[in-house]
């Protein structure tokens, strides 16, 4: 069975990551998602809540697991038995941090290989910190994040959560 691991942050998940996640699960048998446990990185949803964003709009997929794991990316794939990792790539901006990655996780195991999906032109631009940005400024996100998430951003928004 050919499997991956699809790891981030997901805080929030946006469209550009569902249509990731749609696509590499067209390629893989099996799509493990798995949000990053990072205890230095300040985030505005908790773990189990992009979980649960993440299960809600990967239900009508069903090659797709959603978990979380906290330490090494590369710890996390050889505790589910996987060699292969997942990445989004959407402009070049994103290339010299996903290059730098994909050879350090390498470099750490041989066997390890990361494999990039272009993102779709239409969300090449989308991404969490911009979307948590314009919410907080009060602009509408509705159509970069999944209803799911728009509801919980709104949420957010108006127990002051963001300010
Ligand atoms: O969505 P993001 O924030 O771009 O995802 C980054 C992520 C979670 C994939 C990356 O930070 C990661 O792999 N974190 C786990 C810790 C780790 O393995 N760090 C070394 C990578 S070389």
């Amino acid at each position: 069975m050919r499997m991956a691991l699809l790891p981030g942050s997901f805080d929030p998940v946006t469209n550009g990551h569902l249509d990731i996640i749609r696509r590499a699960g067209k390629i893989f048998d099996r799509i493990i998602v798995a949000v990053a446990i990072n205890d230095s990185k300040s985030a505005l949803f908790s773990i189990e809540e992009r979980k649960v964003h993440l299960e809600e709009i990967c239900r009508d997929i069903s090659n797709v697991e959603v978990i979380s794991f906290p330490g090494l990316l590369l710890h996390a794939a050889r505790d589910f038995g996987v060699t292969a990792v997942v990445r989004g790539l959407r402009a070049i901006s994103d290339f010299e941090y996903e290059f730098q990655m994909a050879m350090m996780n390498r470099e750490l195991d041989s066997s390890f290989e990361t494999v990039f999906l272009m993102s779709s032109p239409e969300y090449s631009f989308v991404s969490s910190r911009m979307i948590k940005q314009i919410v907080r400024l009060g602009g509408d996100v509705s159509t970069f994040v999944p209803p799911v998430v728009a509801k919980a951003l709104d949420e957010k928004k108006k127990s002051g959560e963001i300010e």
